[in-house]
């Protein structure tokens, strides 16, 4: 049977992951997905590839896709404005780690939008949005998990930094099952968004969020903030207390845990 048959045999969403577009190597699957989304594609259709050349990681950086994870797109059209979109990532997020927790693995979010275990990242994702005035026209979820990837293989500066379910597990997991799981959990979450309830959304997602009570250093694109993350506001926005006692809402950016515990 070929991957994607054995995905969508026994798939029980009705939006994500209905329609499957699969390739063996692309560039990157959120490129895939854009031509694709401008196209007409429908909402809930996947793009998965077994290897990306150039998958596209935050900030610009590359995100290295060898065989035996996850590298995947997911077309999204949600009736929204522009200022909600980032509501997509935390459902990514949250889904994602509440599916590596369904393999009886500590799954925690760090802020913003990766998922980790024991501090080493395991999952990303990039949300690329297209809009029209102040509303979404479609929004492209990227989703890479390292699933059965030997990331010891992976270039020195990011090796140490990683890890794959197949490490954490010590064996290696079928991947067609845990994608039939993350689009349940991906449709659960997003259709609480849509539903007006992304209150329910953020309470799980704080409940996942290991960036809390950590020191931290965020990274934006015009400051580097060091404090203490002491929670997250209605938005997700992290909130940071920073020397002195001055508080600092961040609502985007790198955050690196600078303590584990
Ligand atoms: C990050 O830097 O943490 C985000 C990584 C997102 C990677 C995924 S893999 C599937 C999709 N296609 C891409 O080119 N990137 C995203």
């Amino acid at each position: 049977m070929s991957w994607t048959a054995e995905i969508e045999n026994g798939l029980e969403t009705g939006i994500v992951g209905r329609r499957i577009k699969y390739f063996s190597e692309v560039e990157s699957t959120n490129s895939v997905a854009t031509g694709m989304a401008d196209a007409g594609a429908a909402e809930g259709t996947v793009i998965i590839a077994e290897m990306q050349m150039q998958g596209k990681g935050w900030m610009g950086r590359r995100w290295i896709s060898p065989k035996d994870g996850i590298w995947l797109s997911v077309i999204l059209r949600p009736r929204m404005s522009l200022a909600h979109a980032y509501r997509l990532t935390i459902v990514a997020g949250l889904a994602v780690a509440k599916t590596i927790r369904g393999y009886g693995i500590d799954a925690w979010v760090k802020w913003p939008n990766d998922v980790i275990i024991g501090g080493k990242k395991v999952c990303g994702v990039l949300t690329e949005i297209e809009s029209e005035t102040a509303n979404l026209r479609y929004a492209i979820v990227g989703i890479g998990v390292d699933v059965n990837v030997d990331t010891q293989l992976f270039p020195e500066e990011i090796r140490t930094g990683s890890t794959s379910i197949k490490a954490e597990l010590g064996h290696p997991v079928d991947r067609a099952k845990f994608l039939q799981r993350l689009f349940a959990a991906l449709e659960y979450e997003y259709l609480r968004v849509k539903e007006d309830r992304f209150q329910g959304v953020l309470n799980d997602w704080r409940g996942m969020l290991a960036t809390v009570g950590k020191r931290v250093q965020i990274n934006t694109p015009i400051k580097t903030i060091y404090g203490e993350a002491i929670g997250v506001d209605s938005e997700g926005s992290l909130i940071v207390e920073c020397r002195g006692g001055f508080l600092e809402k961040v609502v985007a950016g790198e955050c690196i845990h600078l303590n584990r515990a």
